[in-house]
């Protein structure tokens, strides 16, 4: 029905049922109205405008949850769809809304799937020029310095020790930076080994991860191990920064659809802070795979990550 007829009709409802009240109701109205026949006819006056206000309340109640799923829908959470019933104008507008959603979620996935591959390729160039570049200039300095070192007097050849062991610190600082921009280890050895550098890397005096990955894990495409690897990443460095937590627990493991990452710390919670760049971030790249992110306080505390991939 469309939404002219709708009102139209519910008005009418409303009129026909006073109108048949007033027929049969024992009132009548003097021409100079009387005081209580004035509290009768604005009682109904009253109680009619009630069922009016109630009965389009409902009417257009598909409206109003519209506007709600507009007022807050979120991109990187898709699959929100409202559902139209009838033919009418609303279920057109719902239908059409919908539509609109797909286009736009489709929209964003392909965007964030384009920024991040051009992050990704940038990452690997900076990687490879740091290790390139920088480690084997600070390479070759570390030979000369140990070449002058052993032809150099008592003195200056201690100092000298001091420099070489500073330059061999620099140089693995660089290793572990071009590390962390590009993942190499997952290229050669592949997750389960990726995830394990990654774990150790985030195990400090005050942070214990525990690393449980499944042995039967399926194989997965390279794009998906990167995105499980990033989320991972992304996941620990929270911990580490916001949680204040002692233990992190770093799980992969199969399901039956494919595998869940479930990143569990016991800090503070979340507490109702908003997301930054990080967790939006993971969203994205959850998005380019198809996979599931949910990002929560746990129920015994802490913040639990889960992503859930279909292989
Ligand atoms: N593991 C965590 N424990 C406690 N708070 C967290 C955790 N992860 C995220 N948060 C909160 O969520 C916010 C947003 O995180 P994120 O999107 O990664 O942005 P950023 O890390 O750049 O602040 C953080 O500022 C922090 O307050
Ligand atoms: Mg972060």
């Amino acid at each position: 029905m469309s939404l002219f007829w709708r009102i139209f009709s519910l008005n009418a409802a409303v009129l026909t049922v006073a109108a048949l009240v007033l027929l049969f109701a024992p009132v009548t109205v003097s021409a100079t109205a009387r005081l209580a026949e004035a509290l009768i006819i604005l009682a109904g006056t009253a109680l009619t405008l009630v069922a009016n206000a109630a009965m389009l309340r409902v009417g257009l109640s598909p409206l109003a949850r519209l506007t709600r799923v507009m007022t807050t829908i979120d991109l990187l959470k898709p699959g929100t769809r409202l559902s139209a019933r009838g033919h009418g104008e609303i279920a057109q507008l719902i239908t059409t809304f919908n539509s609109m959603l797909e286009r736009l979620e489709a929209e964003r996935a392909s965007s964030a799937g384009r920024a991040l591959s051009a992050q990704e390729a940038e990452r690997h160039r900076i990687a490879q020029e740091l290790h390139d570049e920088i480690g084997q200039t600070l390479t070759a300095v570390l030979l000369d310095l140990k070449r002058v070192a052993k032809a150099a007097p008592e003195p200056v050849a201690d100092q000298l020790l001091q420099v070489q062991e500073s330059t061999r610190n620099s140089l693995d600082e660089i290793r572990r930076i071009a590390r962390r921009l590009r993942p190499g280890v997952l290229d050669e050895l592949g997750l389960a080994s990726a995830l394990r550098a990654l774990a150790g890397e985030f195990t400090t005096a005050g942070l214990s991860v525990r690393r449980q990955v499944g042995s039967d894990l399926p194989v997965l495409p390279k794009d998906v191990e990167l995105v499980v690897y990033r989320v991972a990443q992304e996941s620990l460095t929270n911990a580490a920064r916001h949680s204040a937590a002692q233990h992190v627990d770093l799980v992969l493991a199969r399901t039956d659809f494919g595998v869940r990452l479930c990143v569990r710390d016991d800090g503070r919670g979340l507490r109702g802070a908003a997301e930054g760049a990080g967790i939006r971030g993971m969203r994205e790249r959850a998005l380019l795979i198809g996979a599931h992110l949910t990002v929560e306080s746990g129920t015994t505390g802490g913040t639990a990550v889960q992503l859930e991939v279909k292989a």
